[in-house]
């Protein structure tokens, strides 16, 4: 077990040497705001999937600093399950980072696209609408506020 943990903890130092997981480390804000009744926005029953399936938090959420998104590209924030995009220079974006194929987060890229890694669908970084795989439904919008350097759940 002990091996196991080393090659996890060191696999995760890799990617964090590569600018991956740093925000991944911000998992455990889904766990806080599902139960901390402080963070609930009101009672207003919106219906809105987007809050439910980015595990409930509330607005105000950090998200991401502006200057780890990519410009044509994207930034997976783990913990939120939120993609946040850069299609342009200072033209920030973000969706739900639950494929809506079968529901794998997708991931981070610079390449031009959010790419899922289960089944290889792509979705544009400008309105998350599906660009090819098996992915027929885009990715739900969320709604950010950017202020300077630092993006949060509107
Ligand atoms: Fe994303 Fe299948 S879950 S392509």
């Amino acid at each position: 077990m002990t091996t196991i943990n080393r090659r996890r903890a060191l696999s995760g130092s890799a990617a964090v040497a590569l600018g991956v997981p740093v925000l991944a480390a911000c998992g455990s804000d889904d766990d806080t705001s599902a139960t901390d009744p402080a963070t609930s926005g009101g009672d207003e029953p919106t219906g809105e999937p987007t809050e439910e399936e980015s595990g409930g938090a509330a607005g105000g959420e950090a998200l991401a600093s502006a200057a780890d998104v990519p410009v044509g590209g994207c930034l997976v924030v783990t913990g939120a399950k939120v993609v946040v995009t850069q299609p342009t220079e200072g033209d920030f974006k973000a969706f739900s980072a639950v494929c809506t194929h079968q529901g794998c987060l997708v991931e981070t890229s610079s390449e031009g696209e959010i790419p899922c890694p289960c089944h290889a669908s792509r979705f544009s970084l400008e309105d998350g609408s599906p660009l090819s795989g098996p992915a027929s439904a885009p990715l739900e919008a969320v709604e950010i506020t950017v202020d300077g350097d630092s993006i949060t759940r509107a």
